[in-house]
């Protein structure tokens, strides 16, 4: 008999998100896709046939996160797929810096806490429950522009070097994983820019053909993760499963 195959999808209610979700309940490979927000399930979620799929609240606090990971238990060994979907770039009270002006400190405590901070809470948190006999793919949805070498226009301190930081956690991280759960893979993803609302008032520039619906990134994903070898090393890629610099 074939095993159980669960997926997580942390930060369920964003663009991305809310389509990897669908990708996820949509493939037969898959049982149960849990989905963690701090929101309440859109009327959209709904399971198919075979798939009941479970959306939990929680407030992105660790004692809260660690509840979450508590109810996971019964999943323990069976989750083969984690997208960690957490990001912002803007708020109501914050907005990407233009200039050395811009900066402040508390809007970096913000970024940083969403961006960074709460990603690597999740895989403090998980790695019991991850570590299997089955294979697990954790993606955590990165951006290019947390490519240091590939930073040519500048701007966007705060988003910029979260998901930097991001990056160098994923790769200490993935160090830690391939000891204490090998049959887990780390990939830091980068979607390409996304019709999403945390792209929405940046897409002035972006040609049409380059502005991705979140159904295709989804696919990409789901694609990359199904077909990722397990080498205890963190990967940096793109929507087109090629490499991007550090
Ligand atoms: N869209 C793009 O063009 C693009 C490009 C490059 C990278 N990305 C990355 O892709 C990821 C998903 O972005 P998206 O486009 O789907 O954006 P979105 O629709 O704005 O979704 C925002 C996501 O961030 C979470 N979130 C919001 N505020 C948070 C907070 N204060 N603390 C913790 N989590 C918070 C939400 O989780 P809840 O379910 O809890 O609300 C949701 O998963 C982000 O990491 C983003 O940086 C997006």
């Amino acid at each position: 008999m074939r095993e159980l195959n669960t997926a997580l999808v942390l930060g369920a209610s964003g663009g991305l998100a809310h389509a990897i979700v669908n990708e996820l309940i949509a493939d037969a490979e898959i049982d149960t896709v849990v989905a963690v927000s701090r929101k309440s399930a859109p009327e959209s979620f709904t399971g198919t046939e075979t798939s009941v799929p479970i959306w939990i609240e929680t407030e992105y606090v660790e004692s809260a996160m660690a509840s979450v990971v508590e109810r996971l238990q019964p999943f323990a060994g069976s989750v083969t797929r984690v997208v960690i979907c957490h990001g912002i770039l803007h708020s109501d009270t914050l907005w990407p810096e233009k200039r050395l002006e811009d900066i402040d400190a508390d809007a970096l405590h913000a970024v940083f806490q969403a961006n960074t901070v709460v990603p690597v809470l999740w895989l403090k948190l998980l790695h019991r429950l991850l570590k299997s006999n089955q294979r697990c793919v954790v993606a955590a949805l990165s951006a290019r522009v947390g490519s240091i070498g590939d930073n040519r226009l500048g701007g966007w301190y705060g988003y910029r070097s979260s998901k930097a930081s991001l990056n160098m956690m994923l790769r200490t991280l993935s160090i830690e994983y391939a000891r204490r759960a090998k049959n887990v893979k780390i990939i830091a993803f980068h979607p390409g820019t996304s019709d999403t609302p945390l792209s929405k008032p940046f897409r002035r520039s972006v040609p049409n053909e380059k502005l991705f619906t979140p159904q295709f990134v989804a696919e990409r994903l789901c694609g990359i993760m199904r077909n990722a070898e397990i080498d205890g090393q963190l990967s940096y890629l793109d929507w087109d499963n090629k490499s991007i610099p550090w």
